[in-house]
This record gives structure tokens, C-alpha cells and sequence, in this order.
């Protein structure tokens, strides 16, 4: 079933995100402190190339969760920032390393760092991101913490390999697109979630539940962006669209798309998809719209985030808790 008048993508009242991030303003602050700290570095690229992309924004979506988790069990503790921080900055690495792979040249309504200082540059800087994670999260001197995060790279890294392999194959599953972006995209999410447990030795039923809301959280969150790359707004995204068309990628609105077309509309997106033909996207996106491939993705959205909110019924409840349940209904809602 495609149309669900109660699901969260249709929602008339939009989710009101700075509400929510007001909720942690304070420790926000704090967050984005110690990640310019961990940016000066005397090579002065690193600083040059960290400060751009850092000062260019992004929702801070990940710390957010990650903060706003610990403060449903509890406390803030420094812990906690010093994680918020450490997350961001691998995030930050994949994009550095993402628009690189996807040939991306807008990333938050600015030139990407790839666009402006080269491929290589991004690399390495994003490399050196990666690294100064692990420095900082080292500080924390709690093995679960390093075991969890390095198992999470290790799989992000597997995720963005597994999708290169599907790259301009038009033959590529649902099933195999979902592997792909529950490692590339949600696991992060749900390290996020399970370490503000992890780091206040909660139990293993509350740790769980929120691994679990951040895995399912994040699956949503990706699979609105695949629909995002095609039904956006440029200004609004702060990126490109059909980038994803650009590289061959099969994601969900493609997959349906060959699945539900007829068979004249399935070769012309099968052609894009083994072209990565950009050229193709006002045709490709028409039969995107008209086969209903992005409501149909907007749903399994819709059935992702139902399944996180569930995952916090761990939790007691709390406007903290509350402001997590609208997070997952802000992912699927969102337009940027
Ligand atoms: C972009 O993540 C990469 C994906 C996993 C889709 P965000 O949409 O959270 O990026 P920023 O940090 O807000 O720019
Ligand atoms: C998410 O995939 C990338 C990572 C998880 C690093 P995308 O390639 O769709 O992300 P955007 O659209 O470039 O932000
Ligand atoms: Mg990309
Ligand atoms: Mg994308």
C-alpha cells in the first residue's frame, strides 16, 4: 500500500527542528567547540579545508540524537560531548569523502570542498578526520566505545564499496539497496544512540532500544534522501539534484520505478542507470512521479521511522524522549 493518510511524509504540520535543537542548545555549543578545537592543526589545509565545511552548517543531526538520548537517561556528561564531537567529525569525513566518489560539487548550499581544492585534498583531509575521531575518542578510555565505533566504520566503508559494486547495474535488488544503506548511512545513526547508553552503563534492553531507533531512524533519513535527489529543491537541499542519476546509482525510486513501469518507461531508466546518464533526469523523474516511486519510498520512510519510535517505548517518557519521537517524523518530513 502506497497512500497512507496517516503516515508521517503527509503530514500537514511541519516538525519544528529548532524547537527540538533548542532543547540542547548549551551542550550543542559546547559540541561545536571542541570539534574547532580538534580542527587547528599547524598544516594549514587541515584548518582551511575543516573550518569551510564545519562553518558551512548541516543540521548536526547526529549529535542532536546523540545528546538528546543522554538527556532521556539522565545527565549531559563530558563523555557524551566528547562523543557528539567525534561522531560529527566521522560524518563530516564520509561527505569530505563522498562528494569525492559521487562527483558532487554542492554540498550545504556551498561549492564543495572537493570543487574547490581538488579530489585529493579531500581524501586526505577526510582521512585526517577519521584519525583525529579515533584520537578523541580514545580520550574516553571505555573499550565498548572504541570497539562500537571502529566496528561502525568498518561497515560504513563496506557500504560505500558494496554500493560502488552496484553502481550501473540496473538489476540491483530492494534487498541489496537496504544492506547498502543501513551500513553506509544508519549505522552511524545508531552508534550515535547507543553510545549515550553505552557511556552511562545503561541496560542492555535500554541500549538496544536505542541502537535500534537509530538504525531505523537512519534507514528513513536515507531513503527520504534518495527520494530528495529527485523531488527537491536545489536551494532547499543544499546540494544537487540527480547526482545519484549521475553516478548509475540504483536507489529505491529507480527500483520501484523498473519494477512498476511499463516496459517502454523500465529500458529508459535501465539505460540511465547503465549510462549514469544525468542528461535523462527530467524523463527519468517523470516516470519516477508517474509510477509512484517516490510515494512508494516515502512509505517504507514512513514504516522505518514507525519502527523507531517504537524501539524508545525503553524509555521513560520525558519531552527529551518526545523530541526523539519528532526527529523521526522530521526525517521523513524534511526537504533539506
Ligand atoms: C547527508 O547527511 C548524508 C546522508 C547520510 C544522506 P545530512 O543530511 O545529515 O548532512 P548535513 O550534515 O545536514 O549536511
Ligand atoms: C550518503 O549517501 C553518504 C554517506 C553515508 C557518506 P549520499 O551520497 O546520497 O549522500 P549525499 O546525498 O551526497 O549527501
Ligand atoms: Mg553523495
Ligand atoms: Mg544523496
Amino acid at each position: 500500500m502506497v497512500s497512507n493518510s496517516q503516515s508521517f511524509s503527509n503530514v500537514q504540520t511541519a516538525i519544528d527542528f529548532n524547537s527540538i535543537k533548542n532543547l540542547t542548545t548549551d551542550e550543542a555549543k559546547a559540541v561545536d567547540q571542541l570539534i574547532i578545537n580538534e580542527l587547528s592543526s599547524d598544516v594549514i589545509l587541515i584548518n582551511q579545508m575543516g573550518h569551510y565545511i564545519v562553518g558551512n552548517g548541516g543540521k548536526r543531526l547526529r549529535p542532536m540524537l546523540l545528546l538528546l538520548a543522554a538527556k532521556a537517561l539522565g545527565e549531559v556528561g563530558k563523555n557524551h560531548l566528547v562523543l557528539a564531537a567525534v561522531i560529527e567529525f566521522i560524518h563530516t569525513a564520509t561527505l569530505l569523502h563522498d562528494d569525492v566518489v559521487d562527483e558532487s560539487d554542492l554540498r550545504r548550499g556551498k561549492e564543495s570542498a572537493n570543487a574547490v581544492w581538488g579530489n585529493a585534498a579531500s581524501v586526505l583531509v577526510g582521512d585526517y578526520l577519521y584519525s583525529s575521531a579515533f584520537e578523541m575518542m580514545v580520550r574516553t578510555g571505555n573499550m565498548r566505545v572504541m570497539e562500537i565505533l571502529s566496528k561502525t566504520t568498518t561497515a560504513i566503508a563496506e557500504g560505500e564499496v558494496l554500493q560502488l559494486l552496484n553502481c550501473n547495474n540496473p538489476e540491483t535488488t530492494e534487498a541489496k539497496y537496504l544492506e547498502v544503506i543501513a551500513r553506509k548511512t544508519a549505522i552511524l545513526f545508531s552508534a550515535a544512540t547507543r553510545l549515550s547508553a553505552v557511556i552511562v552503563g545503561a541496560s542492555a534492553a535500554i541500549e538496544e532500544g536505542l541502537a535500534q531507533y537509530g538504525q531505523h531512524l537512519g534507514i528513513a533519513f536515507q531513503l527520504i534522501d534518495d527520494a530528495l535527489d529527485y523531488k527537491a529543491s536545489k536551494e532547499d537541499l543544499g546540494k544537487n539534484l540527480g547526482d545519484d542519476l549521475a553516478e548509475g546509482k540504483p536507489t529505491l525510486p529507480l527500483i520501484y520505478a523498473i519494477q512498476k513501469g511499463d516496459k517502454n518507461q523500465a529500458e529508459i531508466i535501465i539505460d540511465a542507470i547503465k549510462n549514469s546518464n544525468r542528461n535523462a533526469f527530467n524523463e527519468v523523474y517523470a516516470i519516477v512521479r508517474s509510477t509512484q516511486a517516490i510515494a512508494y519510498t516515502e512509505h517504507r520512510a514512513d514504516e522505518e521511522a514507525e519502527k523507531a519510535i517504537n524501539a524508545l517505548n525503553v524509555l521513560p517518557d520525558s519531552r527529551y524522549k518526545e523530541a526523539l519521537i519528532l526527529l523521526a517524523k522530521f526525517s521523513v518530513q524534511r526537504n533539506y
